[in-house]
């Protein structure tokens, strides 16, 4: 389905990340990947000790899942994309290499205002915040376009899907308040790629909102049992796993599917409830 076709997938924080199971996916439907995960890149610059021991963390608990999920050939590099001289250094690697990319998953976030399972209101959050989640979990889409388009590596007709939920939309009873305004901005940002790139390349852009899931890093640094039990038990389907999810995003990545601009909910129905 997905022959002669690589993606780049990025959020590989570890075995349990949405974009794993996606990764796993486009193999199973004999596509390529490459994967990118946040660590120490050679333009970080004055880094404290506590923030290269987590990012240095972060690439090794990346790397091993990766060759223990995928496999020891996956190509593999670190990003960070709050970094131009990262996402460039990322467009030139590939093209040096001969990577022609037929699509990439967006599933980057991170919010600084949550904090073991509790939630800065709105009201709080200073300009600073707001703006760094705003930067990572949102305009990066844009970042990554621009890298890998003039890089010349994102090929036309290529696919992009980036990951969203319905607090985009909505006030929800999940703790997400700051992080819901950048999930606002994205899937707006996925719409203008959508335009923009389709027009020039023929290039498609989609977001998808999935279910609350605590399996992963970001989930389980959010998320309480009870928000995932309510949103279970009020959606007609039940929540959607992250088998479901990489089913949607691989029918995205098929070159033959003229869809682009879509917000779409894998979610079990849960968008349908009052
Ligand atoms: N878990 C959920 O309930 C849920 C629901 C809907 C949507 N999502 C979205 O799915 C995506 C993946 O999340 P996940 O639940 O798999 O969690 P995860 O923790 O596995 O993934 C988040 C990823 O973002 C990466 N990241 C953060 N800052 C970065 C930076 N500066 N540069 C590069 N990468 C960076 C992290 O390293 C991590 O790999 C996110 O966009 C998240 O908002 C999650």
């Amino acid at each position: 389905m997905l022959s002669n076709n690589t993606f780049l997938i990025t959020g590989i924080a570890d075995e349990n990340s949405l974009a794993m199971k996606t990764a796993e996916k486009v193999l199973q439907n004999n596509g390529n990947v490459v994967c990118t995960g946040l660590g120490v890149t050679q333009f970080h610059q004055n880094l404290s000790e506590k923030a290269s021991d987590f990012l240095n963390k972060n690439y090794d608990d990346f790397k091993s899942a990766v060759e223990k999920v995928l496999g020891k050939d996956i190509y593999t590099e670190p990003l960070d994309v709050t970094i131009p001289e990262s996402l460039t250094f990322l467009a030139t690697d590939l093209k040096e290499k001969n990577i022609e990319l037929n699509g990439f998953l967006h599933a980057i976030a991170m919010d600084k205002t949550i904090r073991n399972k509790s939630v800065k209101p709105m009201l709080e959050v200073t300009p600073e915040e707001f703006n760094d989640t705003m930067n990572v979990s949102a305009f990066s889409l844009v970042s990554l376009c621009h890298a890998l388009l003039y890089g010349g590596v994102l090929q036309n007709g290529a696919s992009i899907v980036s990951l969203s939920y319905i607090a985009a939309e909505k006030v929800s009873f999940f703790p997400y308040i700051n992080m819901s305004i950048a999930k606002a901005a994205l899937e707006r940002l996925t719409i203008e790629m959508a335009y923009e790139l389709g027009n020039k390349y023929g290039i498609r852009a989609n977001a998808l909102r999935f279910s609350p899931y605590m399996g992963s890093k970001a989930g389980n640094a959010t998320l309480k049992d009870e928000d995932v039990e309510r949103a279970h038990r009020i959606s007609p389907l039940g929540n959607a796993l992250p088998e479901d999810l990489a089913h949607e995003i691989v029918h995205l990545f098929r070159p033959e599917t003229r869809i682009t601009g879509e917000i779409r909910h894998v979610d079990g129905g849960f968008h349908i409830m009052g």
